[in-house]
């Protein structure tokens, strides 16, 4: 694999033999050492579990790894992003782990920088895709959850500006998910589907659920017209203990990729259940991306 772009660009092959590695470094496997790779991390947008997974994952393999200051970087006299992955890749450094606020920023580079010998890691663009959020989530349902043909996965929360909602279709549907549903009110409904169904209605979506994905209610990604009254929004959309129980299958658990709004779309006293695996998948994150960085050497 040359880049890690999107999970469009993974055959169920591909998506296989991550799970199959990343299970390998989970129960403790240590593979191959890479102590002459650096790995630089360049997020311009926050983050806690991408950023940091990456360079646990990074430091497991052996790679050094920088993570780039951009608040004091050159870019901030005028170097473009193109220029200070060139000039980091004349100090040596092939790898890099990029997120960012534009859609596309990471695919763009692959592309114009193609010559140059560096692989590209999308750890998150705008709105578009957070592909190793999805492959750590695929990690964490079958984990599970082995039967994915005969489950019912539900997405609830603010779909339409969600680059893991993005990404989780992808993945689920080259992976066979039996049924998808994504549940938001109509003005955070995704306007472009590629995999499963959508729904208003959050008593429907959850009856017979096996997986609970919740999404973070994301304020700064709103536009003018998309405004919500979270008080509406908890009431009808808020994943609580008591919805689960209701609704969804005994056995059902609860996922959600982080930062949780505790008491906005998920309830603390769910987020702390038995069946949530949210903590669970943040430690996914650090295998999955150990497999990631491998499959990239
Ligand atoms: N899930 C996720 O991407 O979290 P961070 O923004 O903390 O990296």
């Amino acid at each position: 694999m040359e880049h890690f772009l999107d999970i469009q660009q993974l055959t169920r092959t591909d998506i296989e033999r991550l799970l199959d590695r990343s299970g390998y470094f989970k129960d403790g496997g240590t593979g191959e050492g890479f102590p002459q790779h650096t790995v630089a991390q360049l997020f311009y947008e926050n983050s806690t579990r991408t950023r940091i997974s990456f360079e646990m994952a990074a430091k497991n393999l052996g790679m050094r790894v920088i993570n780039v200051d951009l608040a004091h970087s050159s870019e901030q006299k005028g170097e473009s992003l193109d220029d200070t992955i060139l000039n980091l890749r004349a100090m040596g450094i092939r790898y890099y782990v990029i997120r960012h606020s534009e859609e596309y920023v990471v695919h763009g580079l692959a592309e114009r920088l193609h010559s140059h010998d560096i692989h590209f890691i999308n750890a998150g663009d705008g709105k578009h895709a957070h592909p190793s959020q999805a492959m750590l989530d695929i990690m964490t349902i079958l984990t599970h959850k082995p039967e994915l043909s005969s489950l019912k996965i539900a997405l609830v929360g603010n779909i339409r500006h969600s680059r893991v909602a993005n990404s989780l279709q992808h993945v689920l549907s080259k992976m066979d998910c039996g049924e998808f549903v994504m549940v938001a009110p109509p003005v955070w409904q995704p306007q472009t589907v590629f995999f499963g169904n959508v729904s208003a209605s959050l008593e429907e979506s959850l009856e017979g659920a096996d997986v609970v994905i919740g999404l973070r209610v994301q304020r700064e990604r709103l536009t003018a017209g998309e405004e919500m009254d979270f008080e509406q929004y908890r009431q009808d959309y808020a994943l609580t203990n008591e919805r689960i129980q209701q609704l969804a299958k005994p056995d059902a658990i609860v996922m959600h990729p982080g930062p949780v709004n505790r008491g906005v779309e998920m309830d603390s006293e769910l987020v702390d259940s038995a069946r949530s695996k949210i903590l669970e998948q943040v430690s996914h994150g650090v295998f999955m991306r150990m497999a990631i960085l491998e499959a990239l050497t």
